[in-house]
């Protein structure tokens, strides 16, 4: 009785006791919301802010006790809004049948997973992604990430993370796009449109996280203590947010840190005052994996009912995996504690965004298997995860044109157990990727057949998690393999070793203090150099490493990350050169991990000093290594040279509504067509609160032919300069800045202006 009086308020026609709205329904959605909110008991609005992860096989027999029972229960009662981490048409199908035809007003539910990049066809890691500074290739990722998740059952996806992280020791890293806010936030958007699209049967929701700080935990240890200012706050952490908010990004995720004090799920600063009021942000805020019940360990919540209420008067609108809202927000209403209205606005929110993903009109929508047997694992998106894995390669040093590597009559040995893993690099986030599935960088090597290839494993690189790396110490400490390995480099031509991290090594709690090649790869590499120093060192990693002695003493350096299932076939083209690396690096690379955290966009300090010893300790400097990073933030080599000259400004000086036009010469003075990320950055003098030394403004992914002069244009307006000054708002404040344009963020070309009121 209830679906068919829903139906009529809606303004929807009903099949069985299913709810489906007829599309010629010109009710507003809000109106549709409020109407079915109106419907609601109170447990059943608290319902739609429970989630509960998948929880028994839902093709198997029903639960009849423990924990599974009792999901089951409040299932088919209308108690759960949502559940993550089930997958497969058939899966969320039976789930989706019980919530529409077994509960008394058929709400559907909202199926979401960490489609971190990929869901069956996997992508580089968002960090590698970052490095391609080609925002058409991020998008287009996204898109291919959604297609195959959303013909598998899914319509929401915990992505993107937008957490600016400065610590590489920080295992979830690789999941960002790196240090910088501005780059973060041109991608954020980029992911978010990638995802979301017009919202149709092969989108996504997005959910942005962490809100927020959480990229900034304590010495890069996951889920630890966030304390940071206001000023760093809003100035560094924030932009990514509010340009995903501002891309119509549906959902945020908060986060498991507190800030100042208060766990971000309780944190009405962040949730209420920020996001839903500052940015007038619409969609609904899930918590993290039982942050809500987390705030009890914090020390903030006596017991996970005092728990729920902070959250829910935080403004954080769905509970993942807590129960907190489940067991207790109804009667924390009834006792006055938290208010019904709060609770209206949480529900009509999810409501809203259950709405636009068109689950109303069709529950099934995204539940078709003729759909997801022909959509997932398509051609057309290896092809795509093939084009950003090669985008997203960054070239670090080529000494002496080691790189590309000739095509015929070369004796070429492959060393490192990772050249021959076909797991690692789809990364710790692999969801609908089986194991094994990659390809390996020995097999894309393969694939050019003029050379001769021989191959020693050398030694093997450790798993991720602690129990792994006790159980399997012996391996990660044998040495065995080292003679093969020399004898292997002796009389190649050129050495080609795959080093690195393992794919679970990096991602969430898989935090480290040591940022080297893990177990005795240092070694390995040391022990075949003196074999055979004609090396190239292929990284593959989920963060940056110390490389200082490879940077010293290996010719050509590239870094590969973990970029998914077309890995070895991406390195390999850029090992030929058929594709010519374009990449820049997203994060600093450390020369010692002492310097972390280290990032191109520091303050002054009172005592800057140069990057020169002097006899003076005085300054803000270590005794032992230099304050530069190895590799900057930035920095990427091509096969092709590219000379920067001709920095030309419009004007000096702009004031209100005014701009500069700035203009600089790229030349490509080698013999090879290439792109080039050319990135402008600015400097403040000075301001009412201390300001970064340089920071990212712009930058333009350009292709230069061989010989080829190309002139590259940006605009300095009030938008550009204006940052959370003393008065704790965004404006632009009068005074004499810098300008900075160059193919790193260590510029040599710059120029100065002059901003008036
Ligand atoms: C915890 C992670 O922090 C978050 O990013 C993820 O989306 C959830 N688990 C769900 O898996």
């Amino acid at each position: 009785m209830f679906a068919a009086l829903l139906a009529i308020t809606l303004g929807c026609s009903t099949t069985k006791k299913n709810i489906v709205a007829t599309t010629t329904n010109t009710l507003s959605i809000d109106r549709k919301v409020d109407s079915l909110l109106s419907l609601m008991t109170l447990e059943e609005k608290v319902g739609q802010m429970n989630q509960y992860n998948g929880f028994w096989d839902v093709t198997g027999p029903v639960p009849k006790d423990g924990q599974a029972a009792k999901k089951y229960e409040h299932l088919k009662k209308g108690w759960v809004g949502s559940m993550l981490n089930v997958k497969g048409v058939k899966d969320v199908k039976a789930l989706q049948k019980i919530a529409v035809e077994e509960t008394r007003l058929g709400i559907p539910l909202i199926f979401g997973f960490d489609v971190i990049h990929g869901y069956k066809t996997i992508s580089p890691i968002p960090l590698a992604e970052a490095a391609s500074w080609d925002m058409e290739a991020i998008k287009k990722s996204a898109e291919i990430a959604a297609a195959e998740s959303a013909a598998s059952g899914l319509n929401w996806t915990f992505a993107p993370m937008v957490d600016v992280s400065r610590d590489a020791r920080w295992g979830r890293v690789m999941e960002g796009a790196g240090e910088d806010p501005y780059l973060n936030s041109i991608i954020a958007e980029a992911r978010v449109k990638g995802f979301q699209g017009d919202l149709g049967e092969f989108n996504l929701a997005a959910c942005v996280k962490h809100f927020a700080g959480y990229g900034f935990s304590e010495s890069g240890k996951d889920y630890n203590t966030v304390d940071v200012s206001n000023n760093t706050l809003h100035n560094i952490i924030l932009p990514p947010f509010k340009a995903a908010a501002d891309a119509g990004a549906l959902t945020f995720m908060n986060s498991f840190n507190d800030l100042e004090g208060i766990p971000a799920t309780g944190n009405a600063y962040l949730q209420r005052e920020i996001l839903k009021k500052e940015w007038n942000f619409q969609g609904f805020i899930v918590s993290d994996w039982g942050s809500l019940g987390e705030m009890v360990g914090h020390g903030y919540s006596k017991d996970l009912k005092q728990a729920a209420e902070q959250a829910a008067n935080a403004g954080s609108d769905m509970d993942m995996e807590s129960s907190g809202y489940v067991e207790y927000l109804a009667a924390l209403v009834r006792e006055g504690k938290v208010s019904e209205d709060k609770i209206d606005d949480s529900v009509r929110r999810i409501l809203k965004v259950k709405f636009l993903l068109g689950l109303f009109d069709n529950p099934y929508k995204y539940c078709d298997e003729a759909r997801e047997k022909e959509t997932v694992g398509k051609k057309e998106f290896h092809d795509g995860v093939l084009d950003v894995a090669k985008k997203s390669i960054v070239l670090l040093k080529n000494d002496n044109n080691l790189l590309p590597l000739k095509k015929q009559g070369q004796k070429i040995a492959v060393i490192g157990a990772l050249s021959d893993d076909k797991t690692s690099p789809l990364g710790s986030w692999r969801i609908g990727a089986d194991d094994n599935t990659a390809i390996s960088v020995l097999e894309g090597l393969r694939k050019y057949t003029g050379n001769t290839l021989t191959y020693a494993k050398g030694a093997d690189v450790a798993l991720g998690s602690p129990k792994f790396i006790v159980e399997t110490k012996i391996n990660m400490t044998d040495k065995s393999g080292f003679a093969e390995a020399v004898n292997t480099a002796k009389g190649a031509d050129v050495v080609i070793m795959v080093l690195g991290e393992h794919g679970l090594l990096s991602g969430e709690g898989r935090s480290r203090t040591e940022l080297g090649l893990p177990g005795v790869q240092q070694e390995l590499l040391e022990t075949v150099y003196k074999a055979n120093p004609n090396i190239v060192l292929v990284l593959t990693n989920g963060r940056p490493l110390v490389l200082s002695w490879a940077a010293q003493n290996i010719p050509a350096i590239v870094e590969a990350w973990h970029l998914g299932t077309q890995s070895g076939n991406a390195i390999a083209q850029v090992l030929y050169g058929d594709y010519n690396p374009s990449g820049k690096l997203p994060m600093s690379f450390p020369r010692a991990v002492g310097q972390v955290p280290i990032y191109y966009n520091h303050k002054s300090t009172g005592r800057p000093g140069g990057d020169t010893p002097t006899e003076s300790v005085f300054w803000a400097h270590y005794m032992d290594v230099e304050n530069s990073p190895l590799y900057p933030f930035g920095h990427g080599l091509s096969y092709s040279k590219f000379e920067y000259s001709n920095l030309k400004l419009s004007t000096p000086a702009f004031s209100t509504n005014g701009k500069i036009t700035v203009s600089v010469d790229v030349k490509n003075t080698s013999a090879i067509d290439g792109k080039e990320v050319v990135q402008l950055y600015i400097r403040d003098l000075f301001g009412s609160v201390t300001r970064p030394v340089k920071e990212l403004k712009g930058f333009e992914l350009t292709e230069i032919k061989a010989g080829q002069v190309k002139t590259v244009s940006f605009t300095i307006d009030e938008k550009t300069i204006e940052f959370y000054t003393a008065n704790n708002k965004w404006e632009a404040e009068p005074g004499d800045f810098k300008v900075f344009v160059g193919g790193s963020s260590v510029t040599k070309l710059e120029a100065p202006f002059n901003y008036t009121k």
